[in-house]
């Protein structure tokens, strides 16, 4: 018990720099249900209830249904499967109002009242958006991605969501691939703090905090590797790759106490993720011992017959159940395959205990958050705890420590407000309200942003003249994003004159002190459905920057979009990349043009400089010819434009000293390293010092580098600090094909800390003996 109250105590601490005082004593006291239960009650109330259920009810509980209750006559059908007790979760609910009336229906109207399990994608924010994940990851900073999901669960409990399906913690080594703006990007191990700080964030310390809900991490597994990077299509991974690369940000976030998981949509290695046993029941129940429950992405059970692993719905839904698919999402339109279970049984084709088996772990998680006792939101709460300002200063200082400064010529960046008289903010993105917001955010939550110019006009006030251009569109997509719909109403813009448009951009520009080019992919170009074959400027973007920089003005490019873009050749003096950064992006930005802010950001994928290098990771394999490991290709360079890891400040940073304080160490043993890193410039900044290592000999060859430590600092001008990174077995631990085997080699290492992934202070030490 002391130690029940004393995980509570920890769980309110966590949350306490984001609960508004105000919010906190609106909030009600948590009852003995929002304790962390404890597991022999959970399973005792599971099991009273399982006894009394009917195969149709049990079947019931899995099926969960996308439910746009705003919308009558999309809502009706699911209305009548949550009355009949068919319906055990749904998703895409936001309304307080709308959510309590499903719930009545579930409590009052079922035969057992089993409160609804609501689901929703809480990606990056609710109401206040937070940067995109990948920009998330860019801030190199487990504790402010914790804070900010944090922030995010509490709108979303707040309103009646219970479970969000995230985080995505899929590796992606292809930014063809149009969701790796919903991951940490390429590498596993900055992938896994990600994950395991989301999960924290999300859930708090136990399933069923207060102001928390479930993190759903997806999609199980390899969705990152999609062929070519065009989503949907096939993965084909390696062993090799499947271990080391894409596995360990799921293991990190279940390990992390992740209540919930979804499994991809896609065929890994020829077998669709829904019905893959080895995944979701060897590799996940078995091995790492997960007690949640799986949901399939949507349709995805029904996607076993399209895939061709099941002839009918039926053996599809015995197919998901037996290879261990909990629940069903089932699309709007499309007819639930759970409920044949119930026959499935009669025929033989399943028994009672297989599919009491995967009910169990969905009713044990609606009483872990206490939805017996409070299946109901409080409308009036919900309304202030959206309103809460601690969460617009949160996601303002999100956006300021992801984004990041790829280009600083001169030290144009900060500028100076008493030499910067007159300003041009040039761009298609410069006045976009909505693409601040970046992909998965709905116009139903009522998000909101400041266009970047706005923000510049805010920060400057009258002193300084701003003049404006759009200079070019971003041509709408080829084949349009389905989410396109999500974003409510809105009216067409006038078409625009591009010709003029970029005559008076660059007559703006010669007029002014400096131009600001705010240029990249509108943010439906990314996410869901959005691959893309080139990493150009869409448009005429790059035309515009051409002209402008040819003015000889100082010319900044301010970057919005998640996947690397073909600016390296540009002349721009300074770029600063902010991908889409939510609802306080304009701040932010305008922070840190006018050093109120100073970068701090990192990249989290290789910057490759066109689409046809990709896929890309720093940590390739050596090669029987390494001399020449960075020119593959006959058209030059195969190296990126910016690497892995790689990010300016307003100040610099000196790297000295590396000691390997322990250089020789017996297998299972952690190796210390210590190194100093100082700020050697004029004013305060953080840098992210990053470790690297590489096994020298052994069983695999292994990768020319892999980050395997990092720390984020905040250093005055002068500031020294020795930083001390510990190696774990585990850190050296690998899987190997050529022994199908987790191993750690008796072997020698190298290791290097700096700020990137090229960091070349070094040093080594050995493991085992020979
Ligand atoms: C499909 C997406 O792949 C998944 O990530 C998402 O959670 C569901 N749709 C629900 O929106």
């Amino acid at each position: 018990m002391r130690r029940i109250a004393a995980k509570f105590a920890a769980s309110l601490l966590l949350g306490s720099a984001l609960i508004h005082p105000a919010d906190a004593q609106a909030a009600p006291k948590p009852s003995s249900s929002q304790l962390p239960a404890n597991d022999a009650a959970i399973d005792a109330r599971v099991e009273a209830l399982l006894a009394k259920m009917t195969a149709e009810e049990k079947a019931g509980q899995l099926s969960q249904f996308f439910y746009f209750a705003q919308i009558p006559a999309m809502a009706k059908g699911v209305d009548d499967q949550i009355a009949a007790g068919k319906a055990g979760s749904i998703l895409f609910t936001t309304d307080p109002k709308l959510l309590n009336r499903a719930q009545k229906m579930a409590v009052e109207q079922t035969r057992l009242k089993i409160p609804l399990l609501v689901g929703f994608d809480v990606i990056h924010g609710l109401h206040t958006i937070f940067p995109v994940p990948l920009a998330m990851a860019a801030s190199w900073d487990p504790k402010l991605v914790e804070r900010s999901q944090a922030v995010a669960a509490q709108e979303a409990r707040a309103v009646g969501i219970h479970w969000t399906f995230a985080p995505n913690v899929d590796v992606a080594l292809d930014a063809r691939w149009g969701r790796i703006v919903e991951g940490a990007g390429e590498d596993p191990y900055l992938g896994s703090a990600m994950a395991a700080a989301q999960v924290r964030g999300f859930q708090g310390s136990y399933i069923g905090a207060p102001s928390h809900i479930i993190a759903g991490p997806k999609h199980f597994a390899g969705y990152g590797a999609a062929m070519g990077g065009r989503d949907y299509d096939q993965s084909e991974i390696s062993e090799n790759q499947l271990h080391n690369f894409y596995l360990p940000p799921f293991k990190a976030a279940i390990d992390a106490g992740a209540g919930n998981i979804m499994a991809a949509y896609m065929a890994l290695n020829g077998v669709p993720a829904a019905g893959n046993h080895r995944l979701l029941t060897d590799t996940l129940r078995t091995e790492w011992g997960f007690r949640g429950w799986v949901v399939s992405d949507a349709g995805g059970v029904d996607a076993l017959r399209t895939h061709g692993i099941a002839k009918d719905g039926t053996e599809a839904a015995v197919k998901a159940i037996s290879a261990g698919t909990n629940m069903e999402m089932v699309p709007p339109g499309q007819k639930a395959h759970m409920p044949s279970l119930a026959a499935a049984i009669t025929e033989g084709k399943l028994t009672t205990a297989e599919l009491d088996a995967m009910v169990r772990p969905v009713l044990a998680a609606k009483f872990r958050m206490g939805l017996f006792e409070n299946p109901y939101v409080d409308e009036a709460r919900a309304a202030k705890v959206l309103a809460d300002p601690a969460h617009a200063d949160a996601a303002r200082a999100a956006a300021e420590r992801s984004a990041v400064l790829l280009r600083n010529e001169g030290g144009l960046l900060p500028l100076d407000r008493k030499k910067v008289r007159s300003l041009a903010v040039i761009g298609p993105l410069a006045d976009s309200q909505r693409d601040m917001l970046g992909p998965w955010i709905f116009s139903m939550n009522n998000p909101s942003a400041e266009s970047l110019l706005a923000g510049i006009r805010a920060k400057v006030g009258q002193g300084v003249t701003v003049s404006y251009s759009e200079g070019v569109r971003i041509p709408a997509r080829v084949n349009p994003s389905p989410f396109d719909m999500m974003d409510g109403k809105r009216t067409k813009p006038e078409p625009i004159d591009e010709d003029a448009e970029i005559a008076k951009s660059v007559a703006l520009a010669r007029q002014s002190d400096a131009a600001i080019l705010v240029l990249g992919e509108a943010q439906n170009m990314s996410g869901e459905k959005a691959s893309r074959a080139s990493f150009d400027l869409p448009g005429r973007q790059k035309e515009l920057l051409d002209a402008v920089v040819a003015t000889g003005k100082p010319v900044i490019v301010v970057l919005m979009s998640a996947r690397p873009l073909a600016v390296q050749d540009s002349k721009a003096a300074a770029i600063l990349d902010i991908w889409y950064p939510g609802s306080q992006g304009a701040a932010a930005a305008a922070n840190l043009l006018f050093g109120d802010a100073v970068p701090g950001g990192k990249l989290p994928i290789s910057w490759v400089r066109s689409a046809a290098q990709a896929p890309m990771t720093y940590a390739r394999l050596p090669s029987h010819d390494p001399t020449d490991a960075a020119k593959r290709y006959q058209e030059g360079s195969n190296e990126p434009a910016w690497p892995f890891g790689f990010g300016l400040s307003y100040t610099s940073f000196a790297y000295s000293n590396l000691k390997v304080l322990t250089p020789k160490v017996a297998p299972g043993s952690p190796v210390n390293i210590t190194v100093d890193v100082a700020n050697s410039g004029p004013r305060s900044g953080d840098e992210v010092a990053q470790l690297y290592i590489h096994q020298k000999h052994g069983t695999s060859s292994r990768p020319v580098r892999q980050l395997k430590g990092f720390e984020r600092v905040t250093l005055k001008p002068g500031e020294k600090r020795t930083l001390t990174f510990t190696l774990s077995p585990e850190d050296l631990r690998y899987w190997s094909d050529a022994t199908r085997s987790w191993i750690e080699d008796s072997s020698d290492f190298e290791v290097w800390v700096g700020g990137d992934s090229t960091a070349s202070l070094g040093g080594s030490f050995e493991v085992g003996g020979r």
